[in-house]
């Protein structure tokens, strides 16, 4: 077992994600929303997320993977589709944390060309520092500097995700 330090409390964390779930209620005003949890990573953070927005919420999920060598065309597999029809839907797609950018930056694409009416991205956590390409993220948690972190949904070699916190690894 690897010693892991405490980033993110898990009472810090939970108030900012219920803040950003208040947010999510302004700014889609009675609408219904469709989440997109980008597995396995974004498990905790969507469920704690969606428990706290009082507009109907459907929920829907992926699976992607990288391929292996292509880091430079941010290619990704796609292990697992989402389940529904997002046709005129209001979507936001919601990951545990944005590195380099890539990972969104292609599901971004290939969900617009499902033709949702709008879609937005979520994220518990950044790292602005790390970031390859520029994308608009509309509702982040926290930009933490570049520290390799687990916990809440974040594993490192599958482990940790069950963590109630943020933690880092040296
Ligand atoms: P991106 O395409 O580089 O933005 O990749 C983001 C993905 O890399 C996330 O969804 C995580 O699965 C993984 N990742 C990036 N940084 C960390 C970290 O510090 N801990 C655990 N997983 C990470
Ligand atoms: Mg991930």
């Amino acid at each position: 077992m690897k010693e892991i330090y405490t980033l993110i409390n898990k009472a810090k964390l939970e108030k900012r994600i219920e803040e950003l779930a208040k947010q999510i209620e302004k700014d889609y005003d009675g609408k219904e929303v469709v989440l997109i949890g980008i597995l396995k990573g974004s498990i905790m953070f969507m469920t704690q997320l969606a428990k706290n927005i009082k507009n109907d919420v459907l929920l829907d999920f992926m699976d992607v993977s990288s391929y292996e060598g292509t880091e430079s065309t941010g290619k990704i597999k796609i292990n697992k589709d989402i389940r529904d029809s997002i046709e005129g839907k209001d979507v936001i797609i919601v990951e545990d944390i944005i590195d380099t950018g890539r990972t969104l930056t292609y599901l971004l694409e290939y969900l617009k060309q499902k033709n949702p009416n709008s879609i937005k991205i979520a994220t518990m956590l950044s790292k602005p520092s790390r970031r390859v390409v520029e994308l608009a993220v509309e509702y982040v948690g926290f930009s933490i500097e570049d520290k390799f972190v687990v916990g809440y949904g974040l594993d490192y070699n599958e482990k940790y995700r069950n963590l109630p916190y943020i933690g880092y690894i040296e």
